[in-house]
């Protein structure tokens, strides 16, 4: 069954280590026949949460028109979300965590997802579990939410992560999504 897969890329380094595994879970997921698209958050202007709490109120407007209405009409509509992000500080980068602050708009709407984790940091695995534990936040909060995979990527400079196994294992994801 044909799914509608949305991939967030969060990094603000284009072509960096994160979006290329982003790439490979995008080749796999069109090759497999999915519906996808990929939404680099860098190119998107999204101001922070001001927990003014008024889409609580209204039914789920924020008061800030900026892009997010659209990335989170994007979410609530996808079957499958890719959330992928670098290490920074051994947490999830800036633009990640401001697009899921302004989830609390998405309400009740944002449900039933399936998710996979992508991670990338210079240093080994370990170093990325607090990133994936932060994402999975995000999952527990979205009902009805099951993360099927998770890919970690150890690479420093930009292209770093080409030929390492983290890339065919974002492929496989992608195919069988
Ligand atoms: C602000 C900043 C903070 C970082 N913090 C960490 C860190 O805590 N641990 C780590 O292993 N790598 C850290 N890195 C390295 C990046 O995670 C690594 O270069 C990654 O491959 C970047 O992904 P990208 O190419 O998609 O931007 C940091 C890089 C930056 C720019």
């Amino acid at each position: 069954m044909s799914k509608k897969v949305l991939a967030i890329v969060s990094s603000p380094r284009k072509n960096g280590n994160t979006e290329l595994l982003v790439d490979e879970f995008v080749k796999g997921a069109q090759e497999a026949g999915h519906e996808i698209e990929k939404l680099c958050l860098r190119e998107k202007k999204i101001a922070p949460c001001l927990a003014c709490e008024a889409c609580l109120r209204n039914g789920g407007t924020c008061v800030q028109k900026d892009d997010m209405a659209g990335v989170l009409q994007k979410l609530i509509d996808a079957d499958v979300i890719v959330l992928s992000t670098p290490v920074y500080y051994y947490s999830i980068s800036a633009q990640m965590k401001t697009m899921i602050d302004r989830c609390l708009a998405g309400g009740a709407q944002l449900k039933n997802k399936e998710f996979y984790f992508i991670t990338t940091a210079a240093d080994a695995p370990r170093a990325m579990e607090r990133t994936m534990t932060d994402l999975q936040g995000f999952a527990d909060c979205v009902p009805g939410s099951v993360v099927k995979g998770k890919v970690y990527g150890q690479a420093f400079g930009v292209g770093e992560i080409k030929g390492k196994p983290a890339m065919q294992e974002a492929y496989t994801f992608g195919k069988n999504c």
